[in-house]
């Protein structure tokens, strides 16, 4: 093995999503089966929570996982994030049954400032951030203001669970495999409002939207379904989602870091303009990535319908980035 390790800092690691997420990062699934990662664990001081981090840490130790070089625990960010060059931003508070992920932004909102201004201070000036915690496009849009010496492109929040969900819904529909779905994407905001768009999307080169034929039920039963799934698994569960939510993390930074081979994937990234979306809003949009960066996929034409659906979700991102501006 002679890669160098590269240094992985995890929010809220002895939560939900941290124990689904840590051992596939230190097994290689996200960065590759030959780089070694030194993790960086962020928990609150909270003797409760520190206490749960040693009993995950004493998990990783016992996995034995060639590629794990290190592992460190913290409570304060400006340590967490020293030098780090990937920064997982899961540690906040998930909402209860009846809530929407907006109203979370006032109990979460304020953790996005100061570990935005530890990143700026500490983090490898190439770090890639990802956002988890709700509300994320928020969230990261914090983040990314809060940093003002790191390039503003390096924050990015998470859509990915919406299309892992997308591309599942369309296989079921069209009894086709999953695996074969391209050019999905998904705009727009990580709430109900989010536009799942299979417009473009294609099976083995033949249009899904083709197959489908079906405008009522884009409309009344796939929009809803993905839009509220994140609702339907805590009225199931009690919980909000964390296995699927850890694994599109995974596939967010694995395809950011190793690349898309030019297929679509949907990130939440700070806009530069296109799609007449305004500079920064942190939005949901079809990307490849190639190179450890990523590149908005153009031209793409928009219908009166489709545009509806964005200005609806960019409508209540911009209203969420009002909320905030107390913040930054
Ligand atoms: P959880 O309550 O199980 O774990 C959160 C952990 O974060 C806790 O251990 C807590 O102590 C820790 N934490 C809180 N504030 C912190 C801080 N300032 N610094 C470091 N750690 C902190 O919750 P979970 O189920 O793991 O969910 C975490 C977040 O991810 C929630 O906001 C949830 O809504 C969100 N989420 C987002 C998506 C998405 O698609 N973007 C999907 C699922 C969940
Ligand atoms: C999800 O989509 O599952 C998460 O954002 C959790 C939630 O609150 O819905």
């Amino acid at each position: 093995m002679s890669k160098k390790p590269v240094r992985v800092a995890v929010t809220g690691a002895a939560g939900q999503i941290g124990y689904a997420l840590l051992f596939r990062i230190a097994s290689g699934e996200m960065l590759g089966k030959d780089q070694p990662v030194i993790l960086q664990l962020l928990e609150i001081p909270d003797e409760k929570a520190q206490n749960a981090l040693k009993g995950v840490i004493m998990e990783l130790e016992d996995c034995a996982f060639p590629l794990l070089a290190g592992i460190e625990a913290h409570s304060d960010p400006m340590q967490a994030f020293k030098d780090t060059d990937y920064a997982l931003l899961v540690g906040s508070r998930p909402r209860g049954p009846g809530m929407e992920r907006a109203e979370l932004l006032a109990i979460n909102g304020a953790i996005f400032t100061t570990q935005g201004k530890a990143l700026n201070a500490v983090a490898s000036r190439n770090v890639k951030v990802l956002v988890v915690g709700n509300p994320a496009n928020t969230n990261a849009y914090i983040a990314m203001k809060s940093a003002p010496d790191l390039p503003a492109k390096n924050f990015t929040a998470m859509l990915r669970l919406d299309h892992n969900r997308a591309a599942s819904q369309l296989a079921a529909k069209t009894g086709k495999a999953v695996a074969d779905i391209e050019k999905l994407t998904v705009w727009g905001n990580h709430s109900p409002t989010m536009y799942a768009d299979y417009r473009f999307a294609t099976i083995g080169g033949a249009s899904v939207k083709g197959m489908i034929n079906d405008e009522t039920w884009n409309r009344e039963t796939f929009l809803p379904t993905v839009g509220k799934r994140g609702a339907a698994i805590i009225a199931a569960r009690g919980l909000s989602s964390a296995a699927s939510a850890a694994n599109a993390a995974i596939d967010h930074m694995r395809d950011w870091a190793l690349g898309t081979n030019g297929k679509w994937v949907t990130m939440g990234i700070p806009s530069d303009g296109s799609y007449g979306i305004p500079k920064e809003v942190m939005f949901g949009y079809p990307v490849t990535c190639e190179g450890g960066e990523y590149k908005i996929v153009q031209g793409l034409e928009i219908d009166a319908f489709s545009q509806e659906c964005i200005n609806k979700t960019l409508k209540e991102l911009t209203d969420e980035q009002d909320g905030v501006k107390h913040l930054l």
